[in-house]
């Protein structure tokens, strides 16, 4: 089978997943990583099918909705690769992609377990999608999903919280800026990733100036 068909495929079997899925995560952001990581490509030499595979299928199963199981989605990778008859080389590769890609194990002191040029661009696509315009609104989505408060003067962020207390805690979203996103830029791999985050990072500043202007009642 060619690449172009093997994308094809992989497009649809992710659409199709994302669909029966209990959201979290939609196609559409999907559709942004994968696009971004195509644009990060460009000034980066790595293996174009690894990539684009990784970014399709990096959140086909979010642990936070399969009681934590963090083998799910690196196995319907697996499976679904095997059955696409790709190489062995790539289905490896895409797999410890998915496997070491996502944030909670980033997060880890182990993160440096696996690395490769082709997933610091996927990850650097995946964390441009939780900052800027578009990272402010999954934010307060996300929030809202769990019925938080936008902003609570009395519960200041806590940026250096384990992991236990984060995945309970049950904080304003404002606070997730100071815990997560604006941490993000200086985790960025490649060049384009950096550039694309300086200035997503800044318009964050910017809404947060602007958010407490207001909260505030100032002119
Ligand atoms: P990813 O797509 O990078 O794997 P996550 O699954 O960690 O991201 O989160 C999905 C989206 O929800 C991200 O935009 C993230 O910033 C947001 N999010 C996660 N946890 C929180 C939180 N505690 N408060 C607000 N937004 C959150
Ligand atoms: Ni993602």
């Amino acid at each position: 089978m060619n690449q172009d068909q093997l994308v094809q495929n992989t497009v649809h079997f992710v659409k199709k997943t994302l669909l029966e899925a209990e959201g979290g995560h939609d196609w559409f952001h999907v559709e942004r990583v994968y696009n971004t990581a195509k644009l990060i490509l460009k000034n980066e030499r790595a293996d174009v099918l690894v990539v684009q595979l990784s970014a399709l299928l990096h959140d086909i199963s979010d642990p936070k909705f399969h009681d934590g199981d963090e083998t799910l989605g690196p196995k319907m990778t697996q499976e679904f690769l095997r059955g696409q008859n790709t190489s062995e080389d790539t289905i490896d590769h895409v797999v410890k992609i998915i496997q070491h890609m996502s944030f909670k194990n980033s997060l880890d002191k182990n993160q440096g377990a696996f690395t490769s040029k082709e997933m610091e661009i996927v990850q650097d696509a995946d964390r441009l999608d939780a900052i800027g315009a578009i990272g402010i609104a999954r934010a307060f989505n996300y929030g809202g999903f769990k019925n938080r408060a936008l902003y609570d003067p009395g519960m200041p962020p806590n940026p250096n919280m384990t992991k236990e207390e984060y995945k309970t805690s049950n904080a304003p979203t404002i606070n997730h800026f100071y815990e997560k996103l604006l941490l993000l830029k200086d985790g960025m791999h490649t060049e384009t990733g950096k550039r694309i985050a300086q200035e997503r990072h800044q318009f964050m500043l910017e809404y947060l100036e602007q958010f407490y202007k207001e909260w505030n009642g100032r002119e």
